[in-house]
């Protein structure tokens, strides 16, 4: 049987959905993807309020004990708000867990999974098998960050109650497939929640997804120049300040295809015209990476980015930058990443899905 995704009403679609995706109160479709080094519990907490699902990479937090006090700090944190505002959507809250053998952490980490019962958790460079009992255990879902379709029927065998499809265009460790191809191809086989995510940063882009037959979209370059952001300030104007142009795609840095900023390649010694295809070492940053490190940055980069060298010149990555122009759908008056505004507060208040299917008007 081809199983299809939420249009119910559909001629071509008679079958009722299997899942009851009212489970997740949002005011919008999006994940606050997680980043490493750039989500921590200010942005969770600001995107959460936001009515969309925040979410960050536990080796954010490092120690361990860090990890304690970041999930002790959110889920305070959305309790204070949902007290204060009743009548508010207050989005769940995501971890995105590294399950790889190698991540000597995975036993604590999830833990405290347990203790604090994020509603989601996505996993990540590995099977989702580890978490699906403990999360399951108090009623929230594991997603898995998948890459291809191989690896989104593994998932799906594993147990994964949805799969976060990254694409082509996403920041940080990229995928290949167009979301459409994706999505389509994961729909013929799953009808759990499916996120995609890849330059996406407005809504049309939200609006396309949807249509494909995602459930969510991930949206995380977009939120890297918001004042929750843990970046700089440099690399939030670099974010702002750049276009398509000024990306590049090499897997000279970490091992693994990643989207790079070009100005910060050059900042750091390197030709983004003229990028080593893997680390090697006569390369002055690609040298003093991790060699082989796996999607977001891999268990061995993350023993490297512990040690918190990666924080002193990692070269800035991203994926389609938020000054695109596009269409003006989710663009508002608001100040959120995107419209030039470095450090503005999260605010969705502009972001009105509906508005996405009006067709663009033409000045
Ligand atoms: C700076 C940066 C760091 C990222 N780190 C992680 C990470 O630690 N774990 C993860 O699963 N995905 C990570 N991602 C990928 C995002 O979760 C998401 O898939 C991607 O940002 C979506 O594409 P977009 O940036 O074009 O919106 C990262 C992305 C960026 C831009």
């Amino acid at each position: 049987m081809m199983l299809r995704p939420s249009f119910n009403d559909s001629p071509v679609n008679p079958e009722p959905a299997v899942m009851d995706r009212s489970s997740f109160a949002l005011r919008l479709p999006v994940f606050a993807a997680p980043m490493f080094l750039i989500s921590g519990p200010a942005l969770v907490l600001a995107a959460c309020k936001a009515g969309i699902v925040g979410a960050f990479p536990t080796p954010n937090a490092r120690p361990v004990e860090m990890l304690d006090s970041w999930m002790r700090e959110i889920t305070e944190g959305l309790a204070r708000a949902r007290d204060e505002q009743p009548a508010s959507t207050i989005g769940p809250w995501c971890a995105n867990l590294v399950t790889h053998s190698s991540n000597t952490r995975l036993p604590e980490d999830l833990e405290l999974v347990a203790k604090y019962k994020p509603p989601i958790v996505v996993t990540a460079l590995g099977s989702p098998k580890p978490a699906i009992d403990i999360v399951h255990g108090y009623g929230g879902k594991v997603f898995a960050d998948v890459i291809s379709i191989h690896l989104a029927r593994k998932a799906v065998a594993a147990g994964a109650d949805g799969l976060a499809c990254v694409s082509a265009g996403a920041g940080g460790h990229t995928g290949f497939l167009s979301p459409f191809a994706f999505v389509s191809a994961v729909r013929e086989f799953f009808d759990g929640y499916v996120v995609t995510g890849g330059g996406i940063s407005d809504g049309w882009g939200v609006a396309g997804a949807i249509a494909s037959g995602a459930d969510f979209v991930y949206m995380g370059t977009r939120f890297i120049p918001v004042a929750e952001s843990m970046a700089s300030d440099a690399y939030k104007q670099m974010v702002v300040d750049s276009n398509i142009d000024d990306l590049v795609v090499s897997a000279g840095i970490t091992g693994t295809p990643a989207s790079w900023l070009k100005a910060s390649l050059r900042a750091n010694g390197l030709d983004p015209d003229n990028m080593p295809s893997r680390p090697n070492g006569s390369t002055t940053a690609a040298s003093r990476l991790p060699r082989g490190a796996g999607r977001t940055c891999g268990p061995r980069g993350r023993a490297w980015a512990r040690s918190g060298r990666s924080r002193r010149w990692l070269p800035w990555w991203t994926g389609w930058p938020p000054n695109t122009r596009r269409p003006r759908a989710l663009r508002g008056a608001d100040a959120h990443a995107g419209d030039g505004m470095t450090g503005a507060p999260i605010s969705m208040e502009a972001l009105d899905l509906p508005s996405c299917h009006r067709p663009p008007t033409s000045t």
